[in-house]
């Protein structure tokens, strides 16, 4: 999708279709006097371009236009305007509108004018709200969201997509250029990883997933290794392997670094990823019902990947490698069993209860390689447990921080991207459910806190090295599809990921 830049002036702009937003300026708070009276919607157009105003004013006044979040309301040959159409889209009650609404109006806009069989559009930035280069970045961040589909096996796919959009701004666009391609760069970087995690499993082992990383390492001028069961067990990985073990695929230790000139000395992040690229259970098989969504298991290992090449792209000083574990977690009669027990590579002994909790065993050595290779920060990303569904729903990630500094910088980052997250505890006493009688720990904690107590389970072996751990489990794939947004893979964490690595720049 071709993206640029204008400042004409709206209504002398040709194109296919003029985008502009509406919110709704009625108070919040109503007064006492008038509280039995309806809460009116006073919706306002969000440009001051006298022309386009007038073009809307009828639809405007008749009610049809609240500026409810998400309202589209398409015109034709509005009169005065060089635009064939004008798409008015409702941003919602004026005092709360951001970026991250915005962000959702340019998908919508997008998804609303590609089912049209539109090609090309122009969004003109709202002049109120949302500071003009953060603006600009929701925009392109959010259209190219919302032009991934998922329908790539359908033989008769249309391939639907916005080609180009133009964003209309006020005043001089050159200073506006560097936060559109920063906003182009993550946004691909975030479609991407939506690429990787739609993949299903047979066309997304950890080998064909080590490739797509080498080959966009090339591309972009990263480093990148992938090593197979060899190192794997040279490295002493036995939590690693004993996943790994019962499949016929081979698995994949990814390492992707980049390591710009001028960046700190004494920082070095270390992003880990899950890349469980089927997870049938094991032994402690899931259900048939829905296991076909596991083939995302692999989420927190292509959204780590998805991460490289944005920073590869936007070059920020600060030295990051990541580590990608990938395998499939298969039943088989060379798999671990229940109450097998592993010794991690930090030497710590496991006692497999459940082989279903195979995420935190294949991080656990991840954590401890990127300790060992000299990370002095650490994130990982993964879909971890069914548990933060039942804690957080589809709507929030979980996030988990053994440190509170780390956890206000990616609290910013993530305030910055926009995307929504909800930090979990990690008091000592959940530890007491990962005891075991036989070894340093067992994998799994049981039902309750259950993400809690796999958090638990990886800061063990993250130790003091200052962590974060990311539980995707219920917002890596969109249940169903939003105006904005596909059904199917998310790449959430992604954006903010990419605005934390950028924050330790030098
Ligand atoms: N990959 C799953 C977690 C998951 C669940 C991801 C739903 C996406 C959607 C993970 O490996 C798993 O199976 N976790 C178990 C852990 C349990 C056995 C302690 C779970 O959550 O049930
Ligand atoms: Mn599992
Ligand atoms: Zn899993």
């Amino acid at each position: 999708m071709n993206t640029n830049l204008s400042s004409s002036v709206p209504s002398q702009l040709e194109t296919d279709c003029l985008v502009v937003v509406v919110l709704d300026r009625s108070e919040k708070d109503r007064s006492e006097k008038d509280r039995n009276e309806k809460d009116k919607p006073a919706p306002s157009l969000e440009s001051s371009d006298a022309v386009v105003r007038e073009a809307a004013k009828d639809v405007i006044a008749s009610g049809e236009v609240t500026g409810k979040i998400l309202e589209t309301t398409l015109l034709h040959r509005p009169a005065g305007l060089k635009a064939k159409r004008l798409l008015l889209v409702g941003g919602g009650k004026a005092q709360d509108f951001s970026s991250m609404e915005l962000r959702k109006l340019a998908g919508t806009a997008v998804r609303t004018l590609k089912s049209k069989s539109i090609r090309s559009f122009a969004f003109a930035l709202p002049e109120n709200g949302v500071a003009t280069p953060e603006g600009v970045r929701a925009i392109v961040e959010g259209a190219f969201v919302g032009n991934f589909d998922p329908d790539y096996y359908k033989s008769d796919r249309k391939d639907q997509k916005i080609d180009a959009v133009t964003i209309v701004v006020q005043g001089d666009p050159k200073p506006l250029e560097s936060a559109l391609q920063a906003g182009r760069i993550v946004a691909e970087s975030q479609n991407f990883t939506r690429d990787l995690v739609n993949e299903p499993s047979n066309r997304m082992t950890p080998t064909i997933l080590a490739e797509r990383a080498k080959k966009m390492a090339a591309e972009v001028g990263l480093k990148c290794e992938a090593y197979g069961a060899d190192k794997i067990k040279e490295l002493k990985m036995g939590a690693f392997w004993g996943v790994a073990q019962g499949s016929d695929e081979p698995p994949a230790l990814i390492i992707l670094r980049y390591e710009p000139e001028g960046a700190a000395k004494d920082v070095h992040l270390g992003l880990v990823g899950k890349g469980v690229t089927f997870d049938t259970g094991g032994i402690s098989i899931k259900p048939a019902d829905g296991m076909e969504k596991m083939k995302y298991d692999m989420a927190g290992a292509a959204t780590m990947i998805g991460v490289m090449r944005a920073i590869a792209l936007l070059r920020p000083k600060v030295k990051v490698t990541a580590i990608i574990c990938a395998t499939e977690n298969m039943p088989s009669g060379k798999a671990q069993k229940p109450g097998d027990v592993q010794i991690a590579m930090s030497g710590k002994s496991i006692e497999i209860i459940n082989t279903d909790a195979e995420g935190r065993l294949i991080l656990a050595d991840g954590l401890c390689y990127a300790r060992q290779l000299g990370c002095t920060h650490l994130v990982d990303a993964a879909t971890l447990t069914g548990a933060v569904v039942v804690a957080l729903g589809y709507v929030n990630a979980g996030i988990f921080a053994s440190n509170d500094q780390m956890f206000e910088r990616f609290a910013n980052a993530n305030q910055q991207a926009g995307e929504k997250m909800w930090r979990l505890p990690l008091d000592d006493e959940y530890k007491e459910v990962i005891k075991s009688n036989i070894a340093d720990m067992v994998n799994s904690g049981g039902r309750y806190g259950g993400a809690i107590s796999a958090a638990m389970f990886l800061k063990e072996f993250a130790e003091d090295t200052p962590w974060i751990h990311l539980d995707i489990a219920g917002t890596a794939w969109m249940e169903e599809a939003k105006p904005w947004i596909a059904k199917g893979p998310s790449g959430i964490a992604l954006r903010s990921l990419v605005e934390f690595v950028k924050g330790w720049s030098a």
